[in-house]
């Protein structure tokens, strides 16, 4: 089996401008500067080829992959890379309405003849519909389908057993951001836990200038639910924490997206601890960090014949099957070393 893994995306918006600049980055440039785990499976982060690409937009249809990816609102900064490898063309993706069953055979059939193995699922927030669409033509062509957004995709028991029964990986739902306010807010939750102080409340405001950020501030809902799952741990009561997944759309923000925490707790004779934070960041850099570990996750567990959820991604979730407190440490560690 060639170490070159074969990558279909649906949705050919920032994330995807992204992770292509990203995989020639890490083609010359040898020393894995922001990456986590420079192997999984054998593969490393630059032995990604994308062999199919499904967008409805009609400025990447028909397009080169390398043209298409700076099509539209994408926004995410020009990383000056070579990509004349980028060349298969954008194939019209599956839209509202119409005749679905037949949008996802087609589908199904050209995920098959490009021999996809994974189908990384990257749409806009809010579309149930569309990721249940897709997730089932990932299924019916055997290739392992990876869901970035909320929507309930590895967390619906119909499409697991589907999945389970076809042999195939479901990996999802929801990428926790590299370093993003998920991890951030979660970490600072536990450790006033682990060290006895009380909290009293919180709050979390995300802006940014990106069609992700615009398309939060009107079907933000799935993510804010999915953002309160990233914060479920032992012993924290997130019951007057408040996640807002877009509390503005900034178009001179770009693709930069601006966070604040605020955290204010009780300690010793319930004088007051309050904490506050601003983080900066490149937002879909932020998700093509992860991207490149979910992606190598199902590529891997594919080729070791594994099916259904693959418990090495829990962390790398918002919204995991059955909840963050389900995936101790050590299964995390043994299931990456199962896909060794
Ligand atoms: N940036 C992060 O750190 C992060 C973290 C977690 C989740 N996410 C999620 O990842 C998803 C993608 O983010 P993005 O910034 O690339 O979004 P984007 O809006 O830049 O791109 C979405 C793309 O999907 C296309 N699209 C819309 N409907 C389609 C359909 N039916 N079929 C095929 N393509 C369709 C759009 O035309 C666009 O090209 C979003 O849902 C976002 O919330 C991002």
């Amino acid at each position: 089996m060639s170490n070159k893994l074969k990558l279909a995306v649906a949705g050919v918006g920032n994330n995807i401008l992204a992770l292509c600049q990203g995989i020639k980055f890490y083609e010359t440039d040898g020393r894995n500067v922001g990456i986590k785990r420079a192997d999984i499976g054998g593969m490393t982060p630059h032995h990604v080829e994308v062999v199919a690409a499904f967008d409805i937009d009609a400025e990447k249809i028909g397009q080169p992959l390398k043209r298409a990816i700076f099509a539209g609102k994408n926004n995410y900064p020009d990383l000056q890379q070579d990509l004349s490898e980028f060349a298969l063309e954008v194939s019209a993706g599956i839209a509202p309405g119409g005749d679905q069953e037949g949008e996802i055979n087609r589908v199904a059939d050209i995920l098959k003849s490009s021999s996809a193995e994974v189908l990384l699922y990257s749409l806009p927030t809010g579309l149930q519909e569309a990721a249940t669409a897709y997730a089932l033509a990932a299924c019916r062509a055997g290739v392992a389908f990876v869901n970035c957004t909320p929507e309930i995709v590895a967390r619906s028991d119909e499409i697991m057993q589907q999945f389970v029964a076809q042999e195939t990986p479901l990996i999802g739902d929801d990428l926790a951001s590299h370093i993003g306010t998920s991890i951030i807010h979660r970490e600072l939750l536990g450790l006033l836990n682990e060290r006895g102080i009380t909290l009293d409340s919180s709050y979390q405001l995300n802006l940014g200038g990106n069609a992700d950020f615009m398309n939060l501030r009107e079907h933000g809902g799935t993510k804010q639910q999915s953002k309160m799952n990233a914060l479920a741990q032992e012993g924290v009561d997130v019951s007057n924490v408040e996640v807002i997944p877009s509390a503005g759309f900034i178009p001179h923000l770009r693709d930069n997206k601006v966070a604040y925490l605020n955290i204010e707790g009780s300690g010793w004779a319930g004088t007051p601890i309050s904490i506050d934070l601003k983080l900066k960041v490149q937002d879909s850099s932020n998700a093509a960090g992860v991207i490149i570990d979910l992606i190598r996750i199902g590529a891997a567990a594919r080729r070791k014949a594994m099916h259904g959820f693959i418990p090495a991604a829990a962390r790398l979730l918002k919204s995991p099957p059955g909840g963050h407190p389900l995936y101790a440490d050590a299964d995390i560690d043994a299931s990456f070393a199962d896909l060794r």
